[in-house]
């Protein structure tokens, strides 16, 4: 290879390694997909938009199916992650993903109710391959000294918010406007896309998350059989779904999901805690990293009612004609990777600005501010339904708002504790507690689904208590975080 082929391998994207164009681009495509699919999924699963019905269903068990499928995404990067650590490898995991979630798509575009579950597990299993994975590969491209891996992972966070724009527009449109499956099935494209490209340009990638963790052959071989078999354990499970052999109704299946979930991360914790001899400095920080997880959880429950209670208070109450035109429901939640792109660049020099006078508030007074701005933004939903009950429709200026102050949150809280994850992890297992990350966003998902449905359950007079509990619970959590910020002072100071 030529000096200058090796310079344009490693700076051909931005100044980064050319690995990363092809990660960017399967990633956007993949959120393309992800998001374009999840904006019209309850508007589908309900009574649907004027001119194009959906299936009727209630809204409280439509938005705990919703839950429970943004909860199992999110759940399923931590076998996802097993997957590629000790079988596949991440290049392999994060292929055979793309193709899954693509399938999945696929299924979903054929107007067949009895196709529709199937459909979204496969979405849902191909994202816990593919969502971690690839995130780790970013992460490999790098050497450890590299400065340039956080501005790395900046450029990959433009890639999510990019490609969940175009698929608001994109598959927005058409399922509203043309057909469910439409939109269904242009997410599919989408992530057809995002898998060619991934295919022709893997190279780039060299041997960054190549191979899987080195084991004798003997044990690859249990592993393997374990994998087939709980795989074709939990196929019988969907596909006799399917057929109608067995029924469970989905409020009460999301709600055993949320007891699993909390189940889970507390043995999590409490393995850590007290059985994975940690140093008592290493148990401060697992106590912390706790503190943080039940604050992303929070975030995120109140963060997924964009495309639940949201979407339906917008379908509903809001007036989204603007002349003659009448913009579809889900183009209003473009409105948060707009603000992300908009924003991101300004809080990246707040933190540089206020670090240089040493005021950076520390990780937990982060958490607590992001938590701030989503009750922040219920407020101001208590003020569109408040208005909404008087005359409705109202104006598009209060989901403006709303979504202004969640984004303000996501900007403060989610790459600050996806650092703090990283960097406060007792270092064994750091894999791991990057899948804790990934567990408080599934948690968040499946409380996202039942308190939307609480929220929906009878028109605009079940959301001002369930919005009122929300900003409560929002407050609370920030004072604790904060008070808790003066106990940990000094021990914790997150850069970013
Ligand atoms: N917009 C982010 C994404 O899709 C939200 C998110 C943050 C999801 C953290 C999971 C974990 O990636």
């Amino acid at each position: 290879m030529s000096q200058k082929e090796t310079d344009l391998s490693q700076n051909g994207f931005f100044g980064h390694p050319l690995g990363l164009r092809t990660l960017f681009f399967t990633e956007l495509w993949e959120r393309m997909s992800y998001y374009g699919m999840r904006g019209l999924l309850v508007l589908y699963m309900t009574i649907g938009v004027i001119g194009n019905p959906g299936l009727g269903w209630s809204n409280i068990e439509a938005n705990a199916i919703y839950g429970v499928y943004a909860g199992m995404v999110y759940f399923l990067a931590l076998p996802g992650g097993w997957l590629a650590d000790n079988l596949l490898g991440y290049q392999k995991a994060v292929l055979y993903g793309a193709i899954i979630i693509m399938l999945g798509h696929f299924t979903l575009a054929i107007p067949l109710e009895q196709t529709f579950i199937l459909g979204l597990a496969l979405v849902a299993v191909g994202t816990g391959l593919l969502k971690p994975n690839i995130s780790s590969i970013v992460g490999q491209l790098y050497a450890d000294d590299d400065e340039r891996r956080d501005s790395g992972f900046t450029v990959f966070y433009m890639s999510i918010n990019i490609g969940s724009m175009l698929g608001f527009a994109i598959c927005g449109y058409l399922g509203e406007r043309i057909g469910w499956h439409w939109g269904f099935g242009a997410a599919g494209i989408g992530m057809l896309f995002g898998v060619l490209q991934y295919i022709y340009f893997r190279d780039k990638l060299g041997e960054a998350g190549l191979y899987p963790n080195a084991m004798s052959q003997d044990r690859r071989k249990a592993l393997r059989f374990w994998t087939i078999t709980t795989i074709l354990f939990f196929s019988a499970i969907v596909i006799t779904g399917m057929f109608g052999i067995w029924n469970v109704d989905p409020v009460f299946f999301a709600e055993r999901f949320r007891d699993f979930l909390v189940v889970v991360s507390f043995i999590y914790f409490g393995y850590l805690f007290f059985f994975a001899g940690l140093t008592s400095s290493e148990k401060k920080n697992v106590l912390m990293l706790l503190l943080l997880f039940i604050g992303a959880a929070a975030f995120w429950s109140g963060f997924d009612q964009s495309a639940g209670s949201l979407s339906i208070f917008t379908r509903d109450y809001v007036n989204l004609s603007f002349g003659s035109f009448q913009a579809p429901v889900s183009w209003t939640q473009f409105l948060n990777p707009l603000f992300v792109v908009m924003f991101a660049p300004f809080f990246a020099y707040l933190w540089i600005f206020l670090g240089k006078r040493n005021l950076n508030p520390n990780t937990p007074i982060k958490f607590a501010i992001g938590l701030i701005f989503m009750g922040l933004g219920f407020i101001v939903m208590l003020y569109a339904v408040e208005y909404a009950l008087i005359s409705a429709p109202v104006g598009v200026q209060w989901l403006l708002l709303t979504y202004l102050l969640h984004t303000f949150g996501e900007l403060v809280l989610s790459p600050v504790g996806l650092s703090a994850f990283s960097r406060y992890s007792p270092k064994k297992y750091l894999g791991q507690m990057m899948g804790l990350w990934f567990l408080a966003s599934s948690l968040g998902g499946v409380l996202a689904g039942l308190f939307g449905g609480e929220a929906t359950e009878s028109g605009l007079t079940s959301m001002t208590p369930i919005f009122t509990e929300l900003i409560y619970y929002y407050f609370i959590l920030a004072v604790v975080l904060i008070g808790l910020s003066f106990f940990i002072k000094g021990k914790i100071n997150s850069s970013q």
